[in-house]
């Protein structure tokens, strides 16, 4: 997401940094103190501006969410949106999901949230895509046992990509659809991300599925 640099970045930051996941000595997130609630940890990688991990607290109060974004404005404008809307159980961290297996506590993630993930069309660059083998290792050690991965995306290429990647990766595949908002059961407790809303509204399809290690 190219965004211009924001105005009174700093100012706006220091608002927010509250909001920030601490880390340790180590450079791994400090999870159960810094959070009010006793709840799984939820994990959303390239939240972009924050619309659906904030719709997610609402969802689940009592559950312990972070968001991770690899852009420090957009990240910004995420935290701002969670600060507008008083939610209490949601921290951030600016990171690159490629080093995600040493900032997050190992089997410590029961759900891991990718949505509308840059598709990276060229061969060249399959292995930046969020679901490549690479990524899927990642997740293996930070996902907690019967841990799930909820993907969504509008990009058909991407999805076909993924459902082949998950399989030949070592995870099982459930609750896929190719139409997302004209399922009767998948769109009922749907939370919309920016993409999401914009995409659908031009007519693209959302796919989504849950990836589960066997
Ligand atoms: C296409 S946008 C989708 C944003 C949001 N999930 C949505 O659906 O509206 C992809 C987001 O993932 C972030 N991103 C891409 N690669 C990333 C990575 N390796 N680590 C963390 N975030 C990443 C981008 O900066 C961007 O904000």
């Amino acid at each position: 997401m190219r965004m211009r640099p924001k105005k009174n970045r700093d100012k706006r930051m220091e608002k927010v940094e509250k909001l920030f996941i601490p880390l340790d000595e180590n450079g791994c997130a400090v999870i159960d103190e810094s959070y009010n609630v006793e709840g799984e940890l939820f994990l959303e990688i390239g939240c972009g501006k924050g619309a659906f991990i904030t719709g997610l607290s609402k969802q689940y109060p009592d559950n312990k969410l972070l968001a991770v974004e690899l852009v420090p404005d957009v990240l910004m404008m995420a935290m701002e949106k969670a600060d507008r809307e008083e939610v209490n159980n949601v921290r951030f961290l600016n990171a690159n999901a490629e080093n995600i297996a040493d900032i997050i506590p190992a089997g410590s993630v029961s759900r891991l949230y990718l949505n509308f993930s840059d598709p990276w069309p060229k061969k060249r660059n399959a292995k930046r895509r969020l679901t490549s083998p690479l990524f899927l290792e990642r997740y293996k050690k930070i996902l907690a046992p019967k841990g799930k991965i909820f993907f969504k995306t509008d990009n058909k290429g991407l999805f076909d990509y993924s459902l082949e990647s998950f399989v030949n990766n070592g995870y099982s595949i459930t609750d896929i659809c190719f139409d997302l908002h004209a399922d009767d059961v998948f769109s009922t407790d749907n939370i919309e991300t920016e993409y999401e809303k914009n995409f659908s509204a031009k007519g693209f399809l959302i796919n989504r599925l849950v990836a589960e290690i066997r």
